[in-house]
């Protein structure tokens, strides 16, 4: 049965307290939990927030594991674009989750079939994701399943549109452009976690969220596929909520 609630917030700010007090009860009542982490600019502010409230004492995560969505392919191991240097440095590097307990998509091998599928059985063997964190591309991307991904697809090997990378160009030093490809979970991937925590700010994010909230399947816009999970919370502010029809 689908089953979705929606919380909306003035702002981004009070977003991103929201959700960081979400997850840091979540954690704090279930400390082994296997955590699903989402990159982007929206998600900066989410783990300022859980990092404030790691260092109040408010939970551990030295119990849990996490895998992340996506990352890039190509780039080197260190690039300060990479998605593994976001996590280092706006969570992983002040929490006390173990080192080999957060794992990001290899892309050591471009993001081979072997790699891909190494992936989807480290979820599996983990007991699957309890808690997915996610962002929405502003064409409607989760993860970097670009439109057009089928909805049981899984961890894989993708181009990334023109839109998208033009979207994330600015996280890279002048002179470099956004890597075409990457590797990311499927949509399929995705909709086993057993909670989905959805964040949608910005009017550029109104679009996608109205998709998601239609309840019709289209596969030009990935995140359609949420409106059927069981367990889905949306978190959004006032600038991506208004006008949204249910
Ligand atoms: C990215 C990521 C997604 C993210 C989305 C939105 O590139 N692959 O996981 O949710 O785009 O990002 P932002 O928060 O920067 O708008």
């Amino acid at each position: 049965m689908p089953s979705f609630k929606t919380t909306i917030f003035a702002d981004a700010d009070a977003v991103a307290d929201a959700v960081a007090a979400q997850v840091a009860s979540t954690v704090k009542s279930h400390p082994q939990l296997t955590l699903g982490l989402a990159t982007g600019k929206t998600f900066r502010q989410i783990y300022d927030r859980l990092v404030e409230r790691f260092r109040e004492g408010a939970f551990s995560l030295s119990a849990a594991r996490s895998f992340n969505l996506d990352e890039y392919v190509g780039l080197p191991p260190k690039h300060p674009a990479s998605f593994t240097a976001y996590m280092d440095d706006v969570l992983f590097r002040h929490v006390d989750l173990p080192a080999g307990a957060a794992r990001l998509p290899s892309v050591a091998g471009g993001g081979s079939l072997a790699e891909c599928a190494a992936y989807e059985a480290a979820i599996e063997a983990a007991g699957g994701i309890d808690l997915q964190l996610l962002g929405i591309g502003r064409n409607g991307h989760i993860g970097f399943n670009e439109p057009g991904s089928s909805f049981d697809s899984r961890t894989r090997l993708v181009a990334l549109t023109d839109s998208t990378r033009q979207a994330n160009a600015a996280d890279f030093p002048e002179g470099e452009s956004t890597p075409p490809s990457a590797v990311t979970m499927g949509i399929g991937t995705i909709l086993e976690a057993r909670q989905i925590v959805l964040v949608a700010t910005g009017a550029h994010k109104h679009a996608p969220l109205q998709a998601v909230l239609s309840g019709i399947p289209d596969a030009d816009c990935p995140a359609s596929a949420l409106h059927n999970h069981r367990n889905l919370h949306i978190f959004a502010d006032e600038a991506a909520w208004s006008g949204i029809k249910i």
